[in-house]
């Protein structure tokens, strides 16, 4: 395939990607050839006739096996499309879902546009959803917290790109171990597959979102137990929170919130209309 044509090139890589990618494997090619050549996919049309090297030959090649091992597209070029950015991931990162922008949305139909406040990111992972927020409410400020350094490394360097770094701190810790309040704003989407499912889920889930983003134990629940301690102890009197949670798990949640002082103020559904944000208030006082 040496010398070959980006047109003809692309032809092949389109025809090799078929049996994955059906018909989006035209649209996956010109990913892949983008990200190989460093370019705009966009502007791919320009240089249809220009021959690849065989340095870039054999990196579309790499790229092909990988994808046709299942891997997804996004950890393939390393960033993946999320609210208005694209960000970077990294094998220490979830690759984001557009589901999770439901608690974007929903911190946002809280807060006025020009509030101040502290705002903290329990798991942050790549920093998607933190600094997505913050460069819609430019008078916040952050804490994105994680037990991966790997991911905070992604998320520093996503900060930057985002225009928000100035704002931003990262905490690499166990939960909110070390942390201090109070948060106006407490966000977390944490791992909440119980463990024993794991072995059931897309091969593109299984065996490249990192462990420790998917499962936080054997009932699925564990990571909320935590963050419902955290939430009372870190969460100002006026302030609210908001988790995302897994199909079926509103129930589960907000009792422990609820244990904790924390009442559910309202639920927010993802575009498949599954219940996937809770927010918690504190209870007002009766006395
Ligand atoms: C489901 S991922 C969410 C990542 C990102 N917020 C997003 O929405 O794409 C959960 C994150 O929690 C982090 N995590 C797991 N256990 C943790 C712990 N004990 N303390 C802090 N973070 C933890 C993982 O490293 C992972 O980045």
């Amino acid at each position: 395939m040496n010398n070959t044509p980006l047109e003809d090139a692309l032809v092949l890589a389109t025809k090799a990607l078929l049996p994955i990618a059906g018909e989006r494997a035209r649209f996956e090619a010109r990913l892949l050839m983008g990200h190989v050549l460093g370019v705009d996919p966009s502007s791919l049309g320009l240089t249809h006739t220009v021959p690849l090297t065989s340095p870039q030959m054999e990196a579309l090649e790499r790229a092909l096996e990988r994808r046709l091992a299942h891997e997804p597209i996004s950890r393939i070029i390393g960033k993946r499309a999320f609210w208005t950015f694209e960000f970077e991931i990294s094998p220490h990162t979830l690759d984001p879902r557009p589901d999770s922008e439901t608690l974007v949305e929903a911190v946002l139909a809280r807060v006025a546009k020009d509030a101040p406040g502290r705002i903290v990111d329990f798991g942050t992972g790549s920093g998607c959803l933190l600094i997505s927020i913050l460069s819609e409410r430019k008078n916040l400020t952050g804490v994105g917290v994680d037990i991966s350094q790997g991911a905070l490394d992604v998320a520093t360097r996503n900060a930057r790109a985002c225009g928000v770094a100035e704002r931003t701190q990262f905490l690499c810790t166990d939960w909110d171990a070390g942390v201090s309040g109070p948060f106006d704003i407490i966000i977390s989407n944490p791992p909440y597959i119980p463990h024993q499912d794991v072995g059931g889920l897309a091969e593109d889930v299984k065996n490249f979102d990192p462990l420790d983003a998917l499962t936080p134990g054997p009932s699925g629940l564990e990571a909320y137990t935590r963050l419902a301690t955290a939430c009372a102890r870190l969460l100002s009197p006026h302030g609210f929170c908001a988790m995302e949670i897994g199909q079926g798990q509103e129930e589960d949640v907000a009792r422990l919130f609820e244990a904790q002082g924390l009442h559910p103020t309202a639920q927010h559904k993802d575009l498949q209309g599954i219940t996937r944000c809770l927010v918690f208030e504190r209870k007002p006082c009766t006395s």
